[in-house]
């Protein structure tokens, strides 16, 4: 069947336009503008901390995937001192292949995080200190060809578990975007390998029509790499094994 000239470039502009009415209609959209985050992201983690509990002040937090920066902006809110505009009791390390705008006491990096040389600089910002969250909403940017999304979705969330299994706390938390299809079995059997407890989240926020959903790690397993407060002090946690298999 021959297609009529300029038929597909009409059937994309109809769905951009499509795109743009839900986007302005979206309650989250509208909250995020009043509350001035910086997308409607921000609702997700805030909606997936009120059950869970996770962001605790005094705590060390790297945010995978931070920009434009909402989830970092939720972080610290949840982490800002009392009467300080810059200070924070405890501390956020966001990482991104982007640039982030700056968010007073959020230190940033941008970088990949599949290149070793990227884990090598953010380790290094960690100085061996453990971690007691990580929270990565690191998403590739699609192609359209659902294997090879599925395959680099797998890749970011797999780059999330081996970071958080040699940087975690004893008691330390790790939430991950995955998308349900193919590949994610596997995540959440790596989930259930590394972490003793395992739940899934499907936030409100996250539109239901997407295959996006939130995997939350708690209790690390013994035998894992752990990093202890007491022997944090100093030891640079560079490794390049992955623990993932
Ligand atoms: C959905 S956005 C994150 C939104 C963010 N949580 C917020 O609240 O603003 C996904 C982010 O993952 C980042 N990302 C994708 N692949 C990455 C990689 N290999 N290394 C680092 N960041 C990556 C993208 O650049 C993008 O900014």
């Amino acid at each position: 069947m021959n297609k009529q000239p300029g038929a597909g470039k009409k059937s994309k502009n109809r769905a951009s336009r499509a795109w743009v009415a839900r986007h302005l209609d979206d309650p989250y959209v509208k909250l995020a503008q009043k509350h001035g985050y910086r997308s409607r992201a921000a609702y997700k983690l805030i909606e997936i901390d009120r059950r869970d509990a996770l962001i605790r002040p005094g705590t060390t937090i790297v945010d995978l995937g931070s920009a434009p920066g909402a989830w970092s902006q939720v972080l610290r809110e949840r982490l800002a001192r009392a009467g300080s505009a810059a200070g924070l009791d405890g501390r956020i390390v966001a990482l991104d292949l982007l640039p982030m705008e700056p968010i007073p006491g959020v230190e940033f990096l941008q970088g990949d995080i599949r290149e070793a040389d990227t884990l090598e600089r953010l380790e290094a910002m960690l100085d061996g200190a453990p971690v007691d969250l990580v929270v990565s909403d690191m998403a590739p940017n699609l192609s359209g060809i659902a294997a090879a999304d599925a395959a680099r979705m797998s890749d970011l969330a797999d780059l999330s578990i081996d970071f958080a299994v040699r940087h975690l706390a004893a008691d330390g938390a790790l939430l991950v975007k995955c998308f349900h299809g193919s590949g994610y079995s596997q995540i959440v059997e790596a989930f259930r390998r590394h972490f003793a407890d395992v739940q899934v989240r499907k936030p409100q926020a996250s539109r239901s029509a997407s295959a996006e959903t939130y995997l939350l790690g708690r209790r690390p397993r013994a035998g894992r790499p752990s990093v202890s407060r007491a022997s944090a002090a100093g030891a640079s946690g560079t490794g390049r094994q992955r623990a993932i298999p």
